[in-house]
């Protein structure tokens, strides 16, 4: 662990038990994430992108300790995050935020958007008398643009993106370190979202915030990551510098590049392609494939694909990927998927 690590996760795993109908089959666990390492760094934002069920929302969830984990570590800032005691664990989570994806189910409906924020405030005993909460409040309110007039209103007195101010607000309201951003945008309205991720941006800077950022859109992704994480079936099987890699276009692992080449780069434009053409269905999670968890829907795989788990390796620095054969994606999808991202830009470019 070096300095510049903020958040260092080893091996970890959530199982959840199997629950449902007549067949409370014992022993029957969903696999959401299922032996994940990673870091993040202080200051970057760490991208994490997936088709949906893969277990994003419970990475995110995990790395809070909103949930316990089954298996694994999580350190913030080289704390043992699921050793400490209640208070302890309260104490440090001042210092972490989380932003989820629908605004509307995430803020109690009954409470106005001064309270809402205020809770943060009171929990971690923050601002000494109500009038220096109150300041705190509007100071927020404030750098998410919004202001005193939206006090004392409802949450469905707002707009989808105001909600959504409102849930960021409360997320940094306690100044913390780390923010989780559970695909903050895909909710909202197309001309909505553009204006909420520059309001991330320019809070990040502000506040030297890092964040972790769950999407599935890619322009998206290029826009705001420094990395991103590709996650499939409850492991990460390519992690990518963005920032070095010129906007993702090199990468190794199958699942990747038809990820890429198939999730929709600028909705506007390209409404009618937000079809997934990952090859196949996603597997169920309670029984995963052997081996690789891709090699059902990988048109390159061979025997030692069903056999064996790939291990991560270090491809470039800092580009790492777990498949046994990233030569063959390199050599029959990587130029098309580069070929994607280059007219990405240029539609990008042409635009703004
Ligand atoms: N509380 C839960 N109980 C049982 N299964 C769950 C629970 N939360 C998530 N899952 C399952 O775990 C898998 C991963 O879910 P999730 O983390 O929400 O994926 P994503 O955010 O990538 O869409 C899914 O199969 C989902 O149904
Ligand atoms: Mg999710």
């Amino acid at each position: 662990m070096v300095r510049s690590d903020l958040v260092v996760v080893e091996d970890l795993k959530k199982y959840f038990p199997i629950r449902t109908g007549l067949f409370k089959a014992k022993g029957s666990f969903v696999h959401a994430v299922d032996g994940v390492s990673l870091i993040i760094k202080r200051g970057e934002t760490f991208g994490l992108a997936g088709e949906s069920g893969c277990g994003k929302s419970t990475f995110a969830r995990l790395l809070l300790r909103l949930i316990e984990p089954t298996g694994g570590k999580v350190l913030f800032d080289e704390v043992d995050i699921f050793s400490l005691s209640k208070r302890e664990l309260k104490k440090i989570r001042r210092r972490m935020g989380i932003v989820f994806q629908d605004p509307k189910s995430s803020l109690n409906p009954r409470m106005t958007i001064y309270n809402i924020l205020k809770r943060p405030l009171e929990i971690h005993g923050l601002g000494s008398s109500k009038e220096e909460k109150l300041n705190m409040v509007l100071e927020i309110l404030e750098k998410v643009g919004l202001g005193e007039e939206h006090l004392n209103r409802y949450p469905h007195e707002l707009s989808g993106g105001q909600q959504q101010r409102v849930s960021i607000a409360r997320a940094i309201i306690t100044k913390p370190d780390f923010v989780a951003l559970d695909e903050p945008t895909s909710a909202l309205d197309i001309s909505v979202q553009a204006q909420i991720l520059n309001l991330l941006v320019k809070l990040q800077r502000e506040f030297k915030l890092t964040y972790l950022f769950i999407t599935h859109n890619l322009m998206v992704m290029q826009y705001v990551s420094d990395r991103v994480g590709i996650m499939y079936l409850g492991k990460v099987v390519e992690v990518l510098n963005t920032r070095e890699e010129l906007n993702m276009g090199r990468v190794y692992h199958p699942y990747t590049a038809f990820l890429m080449l198939s999730t929709p780069a600028v909705d506007i434009r390209e409404r009618g392609r937000n079809k997934i053409i990952v090859p196949g269905e996603v597997p169920s999670p309670i029984n995963p494939p052997s081996g690789c968890r891709f090699h059902p829907r990988c048109p390159f795989a061979k025997e030692e694909c069903r056999r064996k788990e790939p291990p991560v390796t270090e491809i470039r620095k800092g580009h790492y990927v777990a498949c046994h054969f990233p030569s063959v994606t390199e050599e029959k999808l990587t130029p098309y998927v580069e070929e994607r991202m280059e007219s990405i830009r240029k539609l990008w470019r042409g635009e703004s």
